[in-house]
């Protein structure tokens, strides 16, 4: 999806959270956010005062140092300031308080967040970030405890001069504000410049998507539609875990992984309705070494999708379903999208996708190459589409006869299990322009289970020319 400014609705509040999206999609600097930011008064009880504080870096004068607090804080950090409200400026002391591991801990409720379903916490968050990033001389991490908090966009920006990593605990459920005119750019919760994190917990991120799917233009359209916000944007980004986070109901991407190196994304449960529109779990684009494992991902659009610029990409013990699959591409919707290279999705189960492992590339511009995909030890059940190369995509007039510029190479499907429901079991529609090259299928053994009279079942190869291997179910392509 192109990442354009959400810019359907005017801008109706001056809130501080906007003010940061504004700067942002003007492509200033981050200033504003400093800015934004009040002073945080040294307010707290003397007797939690370390003496052994260091001086502030000196690259960051304005931005003082907080103190490691005595483990006792703990109380007096949770006593949020009765002025601390959105827009005004939070007489919040610094509240860090160190946890068992030993980070030190910004509680979001010490800077004004209130559990009660209802109130913007976005500028609250803000300040624990800005603490927790900028202003802390101990390993760090921002705590969003148990309860419903509301919040808006909310941007967490670095980088950040705090010992890396900085850590967010997420224990509540953070549901999202559905005034669409609160957001003005692609993004829910925005994670940018920051080098090492680690998001954790049981926590459960409401995009409250039914609020926001009747604005999505994007379905079935190729590039000039608005996108809806992704609920956790990644935007150079690196040196990440993301661990046991729940997602729901984003209003479109749940994970937007952009121009980001490095992701460990584990235990994850990715939930949103079969027919939401355009709610992959996990949309990568121009990022390097990214694992997802051990997750579920349910919801209305590819579980995960691996778009341009997108090498070394690691997928195993995910569980997709309802969805469209785990999908390389769509490629070649840009004339700018960059090649991709080393994808390998392992041990996984589909269950009732519309497809499974699937490479799916539109015509493009420019010459551009997917290649060194390895797609094995798979478990399709009842799945519509279970191996598929699409390079028609977005154009099905010109279906089987594709003009594509991309280059496919280097693909493997091995051992791949389970049922299905279409005809046609494997199907690679290449480029004409650049056939498909070392395209390998072995120990493919589905069964179909028919839904209509018609139960041949069938490989098809257009401009693919693949090696076929082992046990074989459908049969290999009549001419390979
Ligand atoms: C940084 O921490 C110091 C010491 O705790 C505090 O005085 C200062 O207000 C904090 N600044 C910000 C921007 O949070
Ligand atoms: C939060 O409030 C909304 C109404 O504004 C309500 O529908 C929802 O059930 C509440 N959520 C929780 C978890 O209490
Ligand atoms: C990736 O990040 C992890 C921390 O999340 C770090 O331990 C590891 O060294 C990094 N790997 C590379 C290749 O940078
Ligand atoms: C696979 O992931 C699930 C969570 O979805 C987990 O319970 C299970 O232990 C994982 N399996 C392995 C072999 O790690
Ligand atoms: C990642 O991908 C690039 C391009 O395919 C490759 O050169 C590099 O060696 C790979 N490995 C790592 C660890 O980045
Ligand atoms: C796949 O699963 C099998 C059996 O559960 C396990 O032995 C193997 O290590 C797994 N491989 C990967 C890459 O997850
Ligand atoms: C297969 O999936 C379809 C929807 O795609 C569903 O209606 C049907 O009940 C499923 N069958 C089985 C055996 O799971
Ligand atoms: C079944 O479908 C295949 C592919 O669409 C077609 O080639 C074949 O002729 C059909 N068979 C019958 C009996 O209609």
């Amino acid at each position: 999806m192109a990442a354009k400014a959400f810019s359907l609705f005017s801008i109706v509040f001056l809130s501080c959270s906007i003010l940061a999206a504004s700067s942002r999609s003007l492509g200033h600097p981050r200033s504003l956010i400093q800015a934004a930011a009040p002073a945080i008064p040294a307010v707290r009880d003397a007797d939690l005062a370390t003496p052994d504080a260091r001086a502030a870096p000196a690259n960051a004068p304005t931005v003082g140092v907080a103190p490691a607090a005595a483990p006792d804080a703990t109380p007096s950090a949770d006593a949020a300031p009765a002025t601390a409200s959105i827009g005004a400026s939070p007489a919040a002391p610094t509240g860090a308080a160190p946890d068992t591991s030993g980070l030190t801990v910004f509680n979001v409720k010490t800077f004004g967040a209130k559990a009660d379903n209802k109130t913007d916490n976005a500028m609250a968050f803000i300040h624990a970030w800005i603490a927790a990033c900028k202003n802390s001389t101990t390993p760090s991490k921002v705590l969003i405890p148990a309860g419903v908090f509301v919040a808006g966009p909310t941007i967490f920006e670095g980088p950040c001069t705090s010992p890396k990593p900085v850590t967010v605990e997420v224990l509540g459920t953070v549901v999202s504000t559905v005034d669409p005119s609160d957001f003005v750019s692609p993004e829910w919760f925005s994670f940018e410049h920051v080098d090492g994190l680690v998001i954790t917990g049981n926590g459960i991120f409401d995009g409250q998507g039914p609020a926001f799917w009747p604005y999505n233009d994007c379905k079935g359209k190729s590039s000039t539609c608005v996108s809806l916000p992704s609920s956790l944007k990644f935007n150079v980004v690196s040196n990440v875990i993301v661990d046991g986070i729940s997602s729901l109901n984003s209003k479109q991407f749940h994970f937007h992984i952009h121009e980001s190196k490095n992701f460990t994304l584990r235990r994850l449960t990715i939930t949103a309705p079969r027919n939401s529109p355009n709610t992959d779990g996990i949309h990568i684009g121009s990022a390097n070494l990214v694992t997802v494992s051990d997750s579920v991902i349910g919801t209305g659009d590819d579980c995960i999708s691996i778009g341009e610029g997108s090498t070394n990409v690691t997928i195993f013990n995910v569980t997709c379903g309802p969805g469209h699959g785990i999908s390389v591409g769509s490629l070649g919707k840009r004339p700018d999208d960059e090649s991709v290279s080393g994808v390998s999705v392992t041990n996984c189960t589909f269950k009732g996708t519309t497809n499974g492992a699937r490479i799916k590339t539109m015509v493009g511009s420019s010459p551009r190459e997917a290649r060194s995909i390895f797609y094995q030890d798979l478990l399709m059940e009842n799945v519509s589409n279970p191996i598929v190369i699409d390079q028609s995509y977005g154009s099905s007039k010109v279906r089987f006869s594709s003009k594509s510029l991309w280059k496919i190479s280097d693909v493997h499907f091995k051992n791949i299990k389970g049922t299905t429901t279409t005809n046609s079991g494997v199907s690679f529609d290449c480029s004409m322009k650049n056939p498909c090259e070392d395209i390998e299928v072995a120990d493919v053994h589905l069964t179909f289970l028919p839904t209509r009279k018609n139960t041949t079942f069938f490989s098809s190869c257009s401009n693919a020319n693949p090696t076929f291997s082992g046990t074989l179910n459908p049969p290999a392509c009549a001419d390979a």
